[in-house]
């Protein structure tokens, strides 16, 4: 499988190229402008990718033989991702801010036309701790924070809507988690804006599958557990009852392949955590 760029290529070449992709039909290989899709498997786009769980989604994806199209904000400083890419040919590294508009529209435009099975909204902040108490909320990590993680995966969302729709899975998946659960927190003081992000997260995701079940698309919400992040470690937690990014991801791959309108259905639509259980709202 060949990346070309097209203001390089010479007309002679040019020629030679296209009778290799006619020769070649029925390699299924799909070579757009840049990226390494094989159509013959399945297609998942991860963001935030470079680091903690969505690394290890990414890791795990591939290892399954799936085309991986592994998104992060600083592709050239993703060293990890870059051993991945030279192990599984189907990696692709992109670069995409979330909160970047500009870039989520590019990266769309750039795959235009391959079928993404699983859009993975994984991308999260916790934001600055110190600014998320009673008596000391700042108005700009609020931003920041909600910016992240409830209005990116929207705005992601519907930027690949076309591509998820023409795949065979149609699957959008958002990460949430359990400090979004009004139950599971009830007594808790702290962490206001990402509990507030994530509850306002799971609402995006109901109405998006009200929006998209008619075309045939899930949305539907995951939770990773507590895993041993970058994240989990700025929240101060040092207990035990860690688990890895890789048995975590594990465990949400298989989750996310039994998921279905009808799961979603017996599930009230809330999100499914990595031990299976469903998470109260
Ligand atoms: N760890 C846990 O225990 C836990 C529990 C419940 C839910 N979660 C959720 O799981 C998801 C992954 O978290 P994690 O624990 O793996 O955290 P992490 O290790 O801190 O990784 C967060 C990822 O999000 C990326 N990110 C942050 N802002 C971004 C932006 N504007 N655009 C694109 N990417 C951005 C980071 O990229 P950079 O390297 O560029 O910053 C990094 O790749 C999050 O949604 C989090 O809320 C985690």
């Amino acid at each position: 499988m060949k990346i070309f760029k097209s203001d390089q290529i010479k007309p002679l070449t040019m020629v030679m190229i296209a009778v290799f992709l006619f020769a070649s039909a029925g390699t299924k290989v799909i070579a757009s402008e840049h990226p390494t899709i094989d159509q013959d498997k399945s297609t998942v786009l991860i963001t935030g990718s470079n680091r903690g769980i969505g690394l290890a989604l990414a890791q795990n994806y591939a290892e399954q033989g799936w085309n991986v199209i592994a998104t992060c904000r600083k592709p050239n400083r993703a060293a990890e991702l870059a051993s991945l890419k030279k192990e599984y040919s189907n990696v692709n590294i992109e670069q995409l801010d979330v909160t970047s508009q500009e870039q989520i529209v590019a990266l769309a435009k750039k795959y235009n036309g391959i079928p993404i099975d699983v859009l993975l909204n994984n991308a999260g902040i916790l934001g600055e701790v110190k600014d998320q108490v009673f008596g000391a909320l700042n108005e700009q990590t609020f931003e920041q924070v909600f910016a992240v993680n409830t209005l990116a995966p929207l705005k992601v969302s519907e930027a690949f809507i076309e591509h998820v729709s023409m795949s065979q899975q149609k699957k959008i998946v958002s990460m949430t988690s359990g400090l979004g659960s009004m139950q599971i927190t009830a007594n808790q003081s702290y962490f206001y804006f990402y509990r507030m992000s994530k509850a306002a997260l799971n609402m995006a995701v109901v109405a998006m599958n009200a929006s998209l079940r008619k075309q045939g698309i899930i949305s539907a919400l995951i939770a990773p557990g507590q895993v041993d992040t970058k994240l989990l470690a700025e929240s101060g937690y040092r207990g035990p009852n860690k688990i890895t990014p890789d048995e975590s991801a594990k465990s949400l791959i298989n989750i996310i392949d039994t998921l279905s309108q009808e799961t979603l259905k017996e599930n009230g639509n809330k999100a499914i955590n990595v031990d299976e259980r469903v998470l109260p709202w």
